[in-house]
């Protein structure tokens, strides 16, 4: 059985030998070398600052750039790093050995489900079009032709690797999680209509059809690749989703629109001006009585240990994604309040996904 199993990518004996090889490479580096990291920062970092200083880190900022100083942690971040190009290097070569097939199998002939609205005109906004966020040539925004798919191929199909090799996804897919949170909490929401914002290429699409089959979906993202390759797979499976290439900033949804609205880690790929903007329009294209409920990876840093919430800041400053520790860092319930959400009508906590750990829901329901 290959790694990677995709309606349209295939993956030949040498591609898959490949994908194993960078997986366990990142299993060792995440899952074997990285926790010994704590012994260079306990016995040797934070001593040595401490030696200069006469206290202790006073936060993540301060332990980084002791611990940088560091030979082994070079060692590890260096390797973390080509793992990663490695990984996007094996996604790569597939989807461009493919590729001209791979627009034919993602061309729609004849009756749609579903539909699709990409915009060429769409601004992407520079905290995806600065940044190959997570390494992935191109970022989202990538779009090579009228019918291009590249940014969805090589989004899915590092998917098989990325999660695994950080010892993640061990089964359920996240969504499922805050499906079973919104299903739990809003027991009377019975969603007629619902947008999935960010759905890059329908990784989680499918469940929220699965989980409210009387509902008409609606998903928006940024890059028309991404929504290309999502759509292809949506109507493959025979499901009816419309897609359209939006700014969750600035929607073109009417006032009043929507019973539910959903991201699966989106919102730490944004910025800090673009969150109090994707609220507020979240907050107009709601109806009454609807639910926002944004899900994103559980880092609160004021609540890990200070080790931990050093580790866990290194894709801030290593793996492009410069807004994941200033995320993690704001009180969410700000800029959700600011957007029009009542206080008491808020939520933002952990939420459990048993047997593989916890998610972070945020969002509100409009009154
Ligand atoms: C990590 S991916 C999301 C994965 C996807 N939700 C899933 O479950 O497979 C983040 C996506 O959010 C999109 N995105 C970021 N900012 C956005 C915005 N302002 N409006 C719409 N999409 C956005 C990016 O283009 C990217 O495809």
């Amino acid at each position: 059985m290959p790694l990677l199993n995709h309606p349209f990518i295939q993956v030949n004996h040498d591609e898959n030998a490949r994908d194993e090889f960078v997986l366990g490479l990142k299993r060792h580096i995440n899952l074997n070398f990285g926790p010994k990291l704590q012994d260079v920062y306990e016995k040797k970092a934070q001593p040595s600052f401490r030696k200069e200083k006469g206290r202790n880190f006073k936060n993540r900022h301060e332990a980084r750039k002791q611990m940088v100083k560091e030979p082994t942690f070079q060692s590890w971040g260096s390797l973390w790093s080509t793992a990663q190009g490695l990984m996007w290097e094996t996604s790569e070569s597939k989807s461009v050995r493919q590729y001209d097939d791979l627009i034919d199998k993602t061309t729609i002939r004849g009756k749609k489900k579903g539909s699709i609205k990409t915009n060429s005109k769409l601004e992407i906004p520079r905290y995806v079009s600065a940044v190959d966020i997570h390494g992935m040539p191109g970022g989202y925004g990538l779009e090579l032709n009228d019918k291009d798919i590249m940014s969805g191929a090589l989004y899915d199909t590092s998917g098989s690797i990325y999660g695994k090799g950080q010892g993640l996804r061990g089964g359920n897919h996240p969504s499922l999680a805050l499906i079973k949170f919104i299903k739990n909490r809003f027991p009377n929401l019975k969603p007629k209509k619902i947008l999935e914002q960010g759905c890059s290429a329908g990784g989680s699409t499918f469940f929220w059809s699965k989980a409210f089959p009387e509902a008409k979906i609606f998903a928006i993202d940024l890059g028309a690749g991404m929504l290309r390759m999502a759509h292809a797979k949506m109507e493959k499976m025979g499901v009816e989703v419309h897609f359209s290439q939006q700014n969750a900033e600035k929607t073109e949804f009417p006032d009043n629109h929507f019973d539910l609205i959903i991201s699966n880690i989106m919102i730490h790929e944004t910025s800090s001006k673009a969150l109090p903007k994707i609220m507020k329009d979240c907050h107009r294209i709601l109806k009454k009585g609807g639910v926002m409920a944004h899900m994103d990876v559980p880092l609160r840093n004021k609540e890990l240990p200070a080790y931990m919430e050093w580790y866990r800041d290194w894709s801030t400053h290593f793996n492009h994604e410069p807004f994941w520790g200033a995320l993690h860092d704001m009180d969410i319930k700000k800029p959700i309040i600011a957007g029009g959400f009542k206080k008491q009508n808020i939520f933002d906590e952990m939420i459990p996904d048993n047997p593989h750990g916890v998610w972070w829901a945020a969002g509100g329901q409009k009154v």
